[in-house]
């Protein structure tokens, strides 16, 4: 808590809430004392700090990230043309939720999970016919797409901690990834070391790299083309 208030001497309570954390009392303004933080977000907040105990290697995080990195890594999405979005490791669903909002009516948003708390989470939380949402690994994308009748994808956008998981995996995961894009297609990555740059370059023909300071960590960016 300490190290909390700590983080908190340099920023207000609205960017403290941008960057999807709870906000102490006494940086709240009047009327918000009670109910500084949305309740979906706060539950969402909880939730994820509750499971990053349990499973620190697995979420790679304490806290969701922040709007700096979401709208950062979004803003890369040729919306216009976009029908299919697959996410991995949406957590409690911050991405997820500014996917829909920019996702054509007739796109689809699918989901994959490893944690059931957050499946549980998801679905209780967020009810809208584009989400799809499936528990397991990323590994598992290309059954999971062909469960749900698609053939290739236009964007994977994907937050799960690389760096931390057994290197085969990690390979099974980008190959598969590189499979189930179209021939136009890209991975869009967050993580908050550069460790993954390399393993990334082998399977894909072009990464550019970005950076994102305000989020908790500061988070680094791969743009990967097919
Ligand atoms: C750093 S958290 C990101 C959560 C959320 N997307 C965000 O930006 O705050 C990583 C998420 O990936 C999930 N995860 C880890 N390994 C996975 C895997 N192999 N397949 C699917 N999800 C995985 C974790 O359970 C966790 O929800």
């Amino acid at each position: 808590m300490k190290l909390l208030k700590n983080l908190f001497l340099g920023i207000n309570a609205r960017e403290a809430r941008s960057l999807s954390i709870p906000v102490p009392n006494e940086l709240m303004r009047d009327g918000e004392r009670r109910n500084g933080m949305p309740e979906k977000q706060k539950n969402g907040a909880l939730v994820f700090a509750r499971n990053f105990i349990a499973h620190p290697q697995m979420l790679g995080s304490a806290i969701p990230s922040s709007s700096f990195l979401i709208n950062r890594l979004l803003g890369k999405i040729n919306w216009g043309s976009t029908r299919i979005i697959v996410e991995f490791g949406p957590g409690t669903g911050c991405f997820t939720g500014e996917i829909l909002k920019r996702l054509r009516p007739d796109g689809t948003l699918i989901v994959i999970e490893m944690n059931p708390a957050f499946v549980r989470h998801l679905q209780n939380n967020i009810r809208d016919p584009r989400l799809r949402t499936f528990q397991g690994s990323a590994e598992n994308v290309a059954q999971v797409l062909e469960c749900a009748g698609i053939q290739n994808v236009d964007y994977v956008i994907s937050g799960i901690p690389f760096s931390t998981m057994p290197p085969d995996v990690r390979t099974a995961i980008l190959k598969s990834t590189s499979s189930v894009l179209a021939a136009d297609g890209r991975m869009l990555v967050y993580q908050f070391s550069k460790k993954v740059l390399p393993h990334l370059q082998q399977s894909f023909s072009r990464v550019e790299t970005d950076f994102e300071a305000f989020n908790i960590l500061p988070a680094r960016l791969f743009y990967c083309e097919k």
